[in-house]
């Protein structure tokens, strides 16, 4: 990498600061021998529920493992449909597949990328069992018209807050307005393990204790199994590390927004779409993503400059090849298509400094004059 580059995510500059915190993290599991579940997976359950403001905190092995579990817990199944949008990571829609159910999507709205609520009564059908919108890039879905919607048709509103740690909707914090909300821990999120992990959040008791019991064999007394149950657990040493890590989640979230409100007065004369805080929310900026006609060039230049950036993301859900048997087609939902052909990530994360978002906007700047 050249002197002057700038790297799309750099976790080193997370660690270091906070090395002694995690090396004696380590040295705690590692006299405790508590490697898989345990104590400090309950420890951070606990401070995790509170932070979120739920009641339960369940902790597993990653997001996707989560959103697997909580489908279950609603009782989704063989035949049903879950509606969603095809403008976010994969594994939303494979918890959606892996209980045999079936992804039905609605578009995205243009200005924060969630989930076209204006849409979603029409996509209804006997079939339809839940909603399951997405906190894309750090900002939540609008939840107030989904939980009316979900109401009325007696849906279970689940969720994706994978990319939405501290996030807030006028007050309530992402994985509280849903039945249940399902969070990943994978490294580069927001909050971060040194491996895989995930969550599920909840007020409910009777879903708490239902997915307790899956993610360990669903098993109600030793070796007793109630039914089929998975190996859904998270380490001992991740849950250490998260707990850690949980107590700069603020300041980092913080970082972040400062971070995003300097790009957007660095990039507001240029060519980009720039991303919108919508009304009555807090975004935390898992990412900054803007826009431009001619994407691929740009991202070229900024390449061919030391500057990195990310493409999130390039293919919608819908226009997949595993999900090909759907049969849906470019032209199915407009504004995700427009998004995945233009969208641009750049870096962002809390230590990235005000030089390198100089350096970038000036990579920006030079590049879109010459396109
Ligand atoms: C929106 C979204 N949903 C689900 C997941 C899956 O989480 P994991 O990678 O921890 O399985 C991710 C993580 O990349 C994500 O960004």
């Amino acid at each position: 990498m050249k002197n002057n580059s700038v790297p799309f995510l750099d976790l080193k500059r997370q660690c270091l600061p906070i090395e002694a915190e995690i090396r004696d993290a380590f040295q705690r599991v590692l006299d405790s021998c508590h490697f898989a579940s345990g104590p400090f997976v309950e420890a951070f359950e606990a401070e995790f529920a509170q932070y979120c403001r739920v009641r339960h905190c369940v902790c597993v092995n990653s997001g996707t493992s989560a959103l697997h579990l909580a489908m279950i817990a609603c009782g989704v199944g063989p035949g049903d449909e879950v509606i969603t949008v095809p403008f976010t990571f994969i594994a939303t829609a494979w918890a959606i597949s892996y209980v045999g159910a079936k992804p039905v999507f609605v578009d995205i709205e243009p200005n924060a990328y969630t989930m076209e609520t204006s849409q979603v009564e029409k996509a209804i059908t006997s079939r339809t069992r839940a909603i399951l919108p997405v906190h894309l890039y750090g900002q939540m879905a609008d939840m107030n018209p989904l939980k009316q919607i979900c109401q009325r048709h007696n849906l279970a509103l689940i969720e994706d807050a994978a990319q939405a740690h501290g996030a807030e909707y006028f007050g309530q914090r992402a994985g509280s307005i849903g039945r249940m909300g399902c969070f990943s821990f994978y490294p580069t999120k927001n909050l971060g393990a040194i491996g895989e992990g995930g969550a599920i959040t909840t007020n409910d008791d009777v879903v708490a204790a239902r997915v307790r019991a899956l993610r360990d064999h669903a098993q109600s007394t030793k070796y007793r199994h109630e039914e089929v149950g998975f190996n859904y657990r998270m380490d001992g040493l991740q849950a250490a590390v998260l707990s850690v890590k949980l107590k700069y989640l603020k300041a980092w979230n913080s970082a972040r927004r400062e971070v995003a409100a300097r790009y957007h007065s660095m990039l507001t004369d240029t060519t980009l779409t720039l991303p919108k805080e919508m009304d009555g929310r807090y975004h935390v900026w898992h990412l900054y993503v803007v826009r431009h006609p001619q994407r691929d060039p740009l991202r070229q230049a900024l390449a061919a400059a030391g500057i990195e950036s990310g493409l999130h993301y390039p293919i919608p859900v819908h226009l997949q090849p595993a999900y090909s048997h759907l049969r849906h087609h470019t032209g199915n939902f407009p504004v995700t298509e427009g998004a995945a052909r233009d969208c641009l990530s750049l870096p962002l994360y809390p230590e990235l400094t005000e030089e390198e978002q100089i350096r970038v906007a000036d990579g920006i700047k030079m590049a879109t004059r010459k396109l």
